[in-house]
């Protein structure tokens, strides 16, 4: 008795096939093993006239299982494409009843059906590309045919999931209903067979003639990123779009599983699912017991600089009221501009209407003193970066706020148990390190402190889940994980930089050709020298790199983006004031500063070896911050700089990039399954 596909006749002529591979139905090899079968004897039954797929567990299907992947299949091993093609081989009417979401393999098996049904709440997606894959099992062959080539490469480009209703408005489903979807797709019994193999693709684009394929195809090569920088799948995947235009189905059909094949086989998209299955990962702390987290209805923030007004907006965000407590007016004032700015701005971007817009920017209150806090369950400290200005607010907080509220500090380099310790409920003390701007960046570092208790470290996991971000455990060590790997980074950057490299070139390695978001000195640029100039004081004085650079840039009045000039120019005509322009002066700073110290010159040095002494200099920061326990898992750190510094998602992370180069310092493979944090 198969029990990954349920089968029931319903009277009719009509039988449900129900996918039940909890939680998402992903459809694995085993379950293509009995969807196959089911639908060869739904096909040879007489009695059937129309077969009904639908899924258990409030969902229709994720698609393929992304774990089957790294399996290499056999002559038996069945795959959603085999029920694609069980499906095309019979002649009854196929309906896709969708609740929950229908995506990748999920949304391709609705496609191969006649007709699809929606609820008015399930989403429809072909997301692969995100996992560096194209939709493998007729997505680029069919959707085009339903809806255009233009605006089927343009879904899939993006991997958006889309809400039953725009599916609709698009084409892509029949109906939407608002009660069980199950039931209204039986009206569908015993239609006309409607196969999407059987139509021709049109483009969807007018007034083009007879060059408007060639023109769409080169302009979509044109938008994505190049294939060795991040585009691998993007290429193919228009590649296999352009297939559906210009072949049979059959053809088409065939071209696209070679394009999957070379992907799936791809380093790109193996990063890109170690990406995904390490982000799934993050929220299982080894060790922590099971506890119900505290409920957070309203939340309090302490200061209204940069990071305090994004905290805000980011609550607010959430539907979770918050007060903020400022007592500088101008500080006031300068937070609503901002605050009611970022939601006129999403207003004006069609993302919230103004009623919503209007609803949450008033559900942030200012405040100037902390015993408005005394009813929140969860305060966030984003003060001065000072101990001493830390300790004292702590204290006060512990004074006002109700026993079992939560106190977080924003803090992204000081002691979390030191803080803790101003307090009387040293078990409820986190760190929650947000990233600016808090309001668009999605890492949160969870920093867990040595009393921090088992429901607190919970609720903080909860609550970033809450706020929708992507929230990452760490122990209470300098820089935690995120800035303690940074600045060795920039150490070594720095370093290359003395050899003789001008920070230019090794920002537009990195950037332009390894992948980062943006080169190490202008990441220092936009942090601010001053900053780094101030940290690295409190760690004993010594300089990033063998030669005082930063210090002297600082004493120069040189702080980086906020007065034009850091390792670069800026220049407000250029780029909006956020272009790096290369300064001869800095350059000659260096090599005066290096020659004064002896240091040998290699301004010759390769890319890859650019590359490689930076990647190295984060692996190795990664390795040692895994022995020491202040990091959980490889993933953990690799899901850090992704989403904290802009490490290229398709290099999956500083330690799974390690890996695929070969270069693995001592612990970076740590297994994280047996391991606990620890506080170093
Ligand atoms: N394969 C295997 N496991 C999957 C999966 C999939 N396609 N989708 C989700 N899961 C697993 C997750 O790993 C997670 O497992 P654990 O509980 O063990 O951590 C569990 O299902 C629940 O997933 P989430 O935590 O992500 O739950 P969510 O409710 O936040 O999100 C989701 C659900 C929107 C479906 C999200 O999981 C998702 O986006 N999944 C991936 C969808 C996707 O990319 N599909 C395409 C697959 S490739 C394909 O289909 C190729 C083809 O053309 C044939």
């Amino acid at each position: 008795m198969s029990n990954l596909i349920q089968t029931a006749d319903t009277g009719d002529g009509v039988r449900v096939l129900t996918l039940n591979n909890p939680p998402v139905n992903a459809l694995s090899y085993a379950v293509c093993g009995e969807l196959v079968p089911a639908i060869a004897a739904a096909a040879a039954d007489a009695s059937v006239t129309t077969v009904i797929f639908t899924g258990a567990n409030n969902t229709f299907s994720a698609g393929a299982d992304v774990n089957d992947f790294a399996i290499r299949p056999t002559a038996e091993t069945k795959t959603v494409r085999d029920a694609i093609e069980a499906v095309e081989r019979s002649d009854k009417t196929f309906v896709a009843a969708i609740e929950g979401n229908a995506l990748g393999g999920g949304l391709e098996l609705a496609l191969a059906c006649d007709y699809r049904v929606a609820a008015t709440k399930s989403r429809v997606g072909l997301p692969e590309i995100k996992l560096g894959l194209l939709p493998g099992a007729g997505g680029t062959q069919r959707l085009p045919r339903l809806i255009g080539a233009n605006e089927a490469l343009q879904l899939m480009l993006k991997g958006e999931l889309i809400k039953a209703p725009d599916a609709h408005a698009k084409g892509i489903v029949d109906e939407v209903v608002d009660g069980d979807p199950v039931e209204a797709a039986k009206a569908y019994a015993g239609k006309p067979k409607r196969r999407l193999s059987q139509r021709k693709a049109e483009l969807g684009v007018a007034n083009l003639g007879l060059f408007a394929t060639p023109f769409v195809v080169a302009q979509a090569h044109m938008m994505v990123p190049p294939e060795e920088n991040g585009g691998y799948a993007a290429h193919k995947l228009i590649d296999a779009v352009q297939a559906a235009i210009e072949l049979p189905f059959e053809r088409g059909w065939a071209r696209e599983l070679r394009l999957f094949m070379e992907l799936v086989q791809s380093a790109p998209s193996a990063a890109l699912r170690h990406v995904f299955f390490a982000e799934r990962e993050l929220s299982k702390v080894p060790g922590l017991p099971k506890t119900e987290p505290l409920p957070i209805k309203k939340a309090g923030v302490i200061g209204a600089g940069t990071m305090g007004t994004g905290i805000a907006i980011v609550f607010a965000e959430a539907g979770i009221p918050v007060t903020v407590v400022e007592p500088k007016d101008e500080a006031v004032e300068k937070a609503r501009e901002t605050v009611f700015g970022m939601f006129k701005y999403q207003v004006d971007k069609g993302r919230l209407s103004q009623e919503d817009a209007w609803k949450r920017a008033n559900s942030i209150a200012f405040e100037s003193d902390f015993s408005e806090l005394s009813d929140v369950d969860v305060v966030v400290e984003a003060a001065f970066e000072s101990m001493p200005v830390k300790k004292e607010i702590f204290a006060k907080l512990d004074a006002v706020t109700k026993p079992d509220c939560i106190l977080a500090s924003n803090t992204s380099t000081l002691d979390i148990d030191e803080i803790a310790a101003a307090t009387k409920r040293p078990d409820k003390v986190l760190g929650l390190h947000f990233f600016a701007p808090a309001n668009i960046m999605k890492l949160l570092e969870i920093v867990r402190g040595k009393e921090t208790s088992p429901q607190t470290l919970t609720s903080g996991i909860a609550l970033g889940k809450a706020l929708r971000k992507v929230a990452v455990v760490s122990g209470n060590a300098f820089g935690f994980i995120g800035n303690r790997m940074l600045f060795a980074y920039e150490e070594q950057a720095v370093r290359l930089a003395e050899e003789g490299v001008t920070p230019a070139r090794i920002d537009d390695v990195m950037k332009n050709k390894f992948g980062f978001a943006m080169g190490p000195f202008a990441v220092a640029d936009l942090s601010g020298l001053d900053v780094y100039h101030f940290i690295s004081q409190s760690q004993g004085g010594a300089p990033l790199g063998r030669i005082p650079i930063i210090a002297k840039l600082v004493e120069q009045g040189r702080l980086g983006q906020k007065t034009q000039k850091g390792f670069f120019r800026y220049d407000k005509a250029v780029g909006k004031g956020r272009e790096a322009i290369p300064d001869p002066e800095v350059e000659q700073l260096i090599a005066q500063l290096a020659k004064d110290a002896g240091i040998p010159q290699n301004p010759n040095v390769s890319d890859d070896e650019i590359i490689a002494r930076c990647t190295r200099a984060l692996a190795d920061s990664g390795a040692e911050l895994l022995r020491t326990g202040v990091a959980l898992r490889p993933g953990d750190v690799d899901i850090v700089w992704i989403y904290g510094y802009g490490f290229p998602p398709h290099h999956g992370g500083p330690m799974h990039y390690a890996a695929e180069v070969g270069y693995m310092p001592e612990g970076g493979t740590a297994n994280a399954q047996t391991k606990e944090l620890t506080h170093a």
